[in-house]
C-alpha cells in the first residue's frame, strides 16, 4: 500500500476532475503491475497496473489508495477490470467520498467473491485526496490560502517591495507545491506591483504540467503586458460589470478568458460566485497566493480549507500590507485556528501548514 500511495502522490495535481489514485498488484511477494491515475480521459490505476501485470494477475492481490469505481464513466468501471482479470483480493485504502458511488465498488467486487480488506492507508490516502473529497461534498474546490509573511506579520515593506521575504529554501518548497494544486490565484494588487508568472517552476524549470492562473480584477486594471498572461498555464481573470469592454476584448485577444461575475458588499469579485464557478469546471484545489486585500476577503467569508503560512526571521514595522485584511474579527477567542498544524523548518524560515 506504501508504494501505491506513492504513486498516488506523484500525479496529484494532473488528474482532475478525477481523484489520484495510486495501484499495486503483487503475487507470490512480488510487485508484477503498478500504475496511477492518467490524465482527463486516461486510463485509471487499476487499468495501468493490470495492463502491466497481464496475465500474472490471475490469483494476485491489488492494493489500491481509492475503492474502485463502478460505473461507466469516460473509462470502463475498474470493478469489472479486476474481477475479469481474476484478481483474488483487493486492499482498499478507502471509500469512495463521492456519495453517488460510495461503497458501490466494494459491494461489486465482494459479489464476484473477491476477498476486500479495508483500512490499509486510509489517513494518507484521505490526506492526498483531501480536495477530491471536499469538491464531492460541496462541489467547491479545496482552498489553500498560502503567504510568507515576516515576525510582523507583514508580506511586504511599505512601497509594496517583497522580494523576497523568506529565503530561497521557502520559495523552493513553495514552487514544488505549485505543482500539486489545479489552480492559483492572485490579487490586481499584486499583478501591478509585483508582476509575477504564477507558474510552477520546482528547481527553476517550468514545470510541463501548470495550474489554471486567476487573477481576481473588478474593474480591469490588468495590463496586457502583465507576465500572468504571458508563457504558462492557461489564464483566468475573475472581473465584474465595472471592468471596461475593450479592456476585456482585449484581454481575450491575449489568449486569456475573461469570467464577469457580481460583486461583493465592497465591490470586488464576489469569490463565493467565483469558487462555486471553479467547482463547476472541476478544479478541486485552489492555492490563494494573496496579497492580503484578497486573503481577507477568504478568510472573511470563511472560505479557506488550509493555511500555508511561512514565515520569516524579519520584522518590516508600519501598517502597510499585512499577510491578512479585510475585516477580522473583534475577539481573539473568534480568531481563525488552525489544526493538525505541521512545522516545517525551511532554512531561516519557518513554515505553518494546517487545517481551518
Ligand atoms: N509575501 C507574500 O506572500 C506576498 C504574496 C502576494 C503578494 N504580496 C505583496 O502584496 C502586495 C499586494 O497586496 P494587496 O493586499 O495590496 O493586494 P492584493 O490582495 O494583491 O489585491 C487586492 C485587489 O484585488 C482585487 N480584488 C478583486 N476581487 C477581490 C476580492 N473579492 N477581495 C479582495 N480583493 C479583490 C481588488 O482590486 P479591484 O477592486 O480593483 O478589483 C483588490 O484591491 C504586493 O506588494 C505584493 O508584492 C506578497
Amino acid at each position: 500500500m506504501l508504494r501505491a500511495l506513492e504513486l498516488a502522490d506523484a500525479v496529484l495535481g494532473s488528474t482532475s476532475p478525477n481523484p489520484s489514485v495510486g495501484c499495486v498488484i503483487v503475487r507470490d511477494g512480488r510487485i508484477v503491475g503498478e500504475g496511477a491515475t492518467q490524465p482527463v480521459g486516461g486510463a485509471h490505476a487499476e487499468a495501468m497496473a493490470l495492463r502491466q501485470a497481464g496475465d500474472a494477475a490471475r490469483g494476485a492481490a491489488a492494493y489500491v489508495t481509492l475503492e474502485p469505481h463502478a460505473h461507466q464513466g469516460r473509462t470502463p468501471p475498474c470493478s469489472d477490470a479486476l474481477i475479469e482479470a481474476g484478481i483474488a483480493a483487493v486492499h482498499v485504502a478507502m471509500v469512495d467520498p463521492n456519495p453517488k458511488v460510495s461503497g458501490v465498488g466494494i459491494e461489486a467486487l465482494r459479489a464476484a467473491g473477491i476477498e476486500v480488506s479495508m483500512g490499509d492507508g486510509a489517513a494518507e490516502s484521505a490526506k492526498l485526496l483531501e480536495a477530491y473529497a471536499k469538491h464531492c461534498a460541496t462541489g467547491l474546490p479545496f482552498v489553500i490560502a498560502k503567504f510568507a509573511a515576516t515576525l510582523d506579520g507583514k508580506i511586504a515593506a511599505s512601497s509594496g517591495d517583497s522580494r523576497w521575504v523568506a529565503g530561497e529554501e521557502a520559495r523552493a518548497w513553495a514552487h514544488g507545491f505549485r505543482t500539486r494544486i489545479d489552480a492559483i490565484m492572485c490579487g490586481v494588487n499584486n499583478v501591478l506591483l509585483d508582476d509575477p508568472q504564477l507558474t510552477a517552476r520546482p528547481g527553476g524549470v517550468m514545470a510541463e504540467r501548470q495550474p489554471l492562473r486567476i487573477v481576481a480584477d473588478s474593474r480591469g486594471r490588468t495590463p496586457l503586458d502583465a507576465n500572468v498572461l504571458g508563457p504558462g498555464g492557461k489564464t483566468l481573470i475573475a472581473t465584474t460589470d465595472a471592468s471596461p469592454a475593450a479592456w476585456r476584448a482585449a484581454i481575450t485577444a491575449a489568449g486569456a478568458e475573461i469570467c464577469v461575475l457580481p460583486t461583493d458588499a465592497n465591490g470586488h469579485v464576489d469569490m463565493a460566485a467565483l469558487m462555486r464557478a471553479l467547482g463547476d469546471r472541476g478544479v478541486l484545489s485552489l492555492l490563494v497566493e494573496g496579497g492580503g486585500v484578497l486573503h481577507g476577503s477568504f478568510f472573511d467569508a470563511g472560505l479557506v480549507d488550509k493555511v500555508h503560512a511561512i514565515i520569516a526571521p524579519k520584522i518590516v514595522g508600519g501598517s502597510a500590507y499585512p499577510a491578512v485584511a479585510g475585516t477580522g474579527v473583534a475577539r481573539m477567542t473568534d480568531a481563525v485556528s488552525l489544526r493538525d498544524v505541521e512545522v516545517v523548518r525551511l532554512g531561516a524560515d519557518v513554515a505553518f501548514v494546517g487545517y481551518v
